[in-house]
């Protein structure tokens, strides 16, 4: 669906898009009107959800590495013409306590969620300072999380390794919003609550303590079905 709503006209590449937030953001977008790259890792997903989708183009690839980012990029500015729009909602969520946690998996949470969103940033805002249509506004959207600013201690829930990511994530997101004004690219980041996908399924199955925790805050609160009619 391409006609109006109030992205017409837009062209977004989101990251994730497979699954969970970054698949109900691609067909949000979809639905105001926006022309969508629709990218993930997980090609079988993505073409299940999007192929042959009137205004999307799937775009298969791992946001950690630089050639699969500036490939997803190019593919969406080879395919759309120009990018107004990057979210970057790829992610990934591991539990290990901190005593016990490897290198290795530590290291993963960070090549995906903070790294992938660097790399991504980058790749699709070479393209937007390059190709900029007239009167087009652009902007890149990172998907951070409350766990950003708060660790959600509860049992069943360790995640050095995540917050420590998305604490980046954010930090990165302010970083650019100063470096891209000059190229009228703003960068924000939305922090959500605990939100029932695939990736929050674990945590969700274990934590017993996430409403307490979360209840009081009203911003962070945990997202129940207002998410699932529109993913
Ligand atoms: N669900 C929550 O409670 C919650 C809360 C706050 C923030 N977030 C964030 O929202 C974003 C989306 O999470 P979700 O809950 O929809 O998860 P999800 O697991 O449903 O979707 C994540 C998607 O990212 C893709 N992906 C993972 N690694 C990738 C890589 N290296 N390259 C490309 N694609 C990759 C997966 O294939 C999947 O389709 C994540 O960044 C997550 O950290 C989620």
């Amino acid at each position: 669906m391409t006609g109006g709503g109030r992205l017409a006209g837009r062209v977004a590449l989101i990251t994730g898009a497979a699954s969970g937030i970054g698949k109900a953001t691609a067909r949000r977008f979809l639905a105001e009107g926006a022309r969508v790259a629709a990218a993930d890792a997980n090609g079988d997903g993505l073409a299940a959800e999007f192929g042959g989708c009137d205004g999307a183009i799937a775009v298969t690839g791992d946001v950690s590495q630089p050639a699969d980012s500036a490939r997803m990029a190019a593919a969406t500015a080879e395919a759309f013409g120009s990018i107004d729009i990057l979210v970057n909602c790829a992610g990934i969520a591991r539990y290990t306590e901190f005593l016990e946690l490897p290198l290795a998996e530590w290291q993963v949470v960070q090549d995906v969620n903070s790294t992938g969103t660097f790399l991504m940033a980058q790749a699709v805002a070479r393209h937007m300072v390059t190709s900029h249509p007239e009167g087009r506004t652009r902007a890149i959207v990172n998907i951070a999380s409350v766990e950003a600013h708060v660790v959600l201690a509860s049992e069943g829930h360790p995640q050095v390794h995540y917050n420590a990511s998305k604490g980046a994530v954010h930090m990165i997101t302010r970083a650019l919003a100063v470096e891209l004004a000059p190229h009228g690219i703003r960068a924000n980041s939305i922090c959500p609550g605990v939100t029932e996908t695939p990736l929050a399924s674990y945590a969700l199955s274990v934590c017993r303590f996430f409403d307490q925790i979360t209840l009081p805050l009203a911003a962070f609160r945990h997202n129940r079905s207002p998410m699932v009619p529109s993913v």
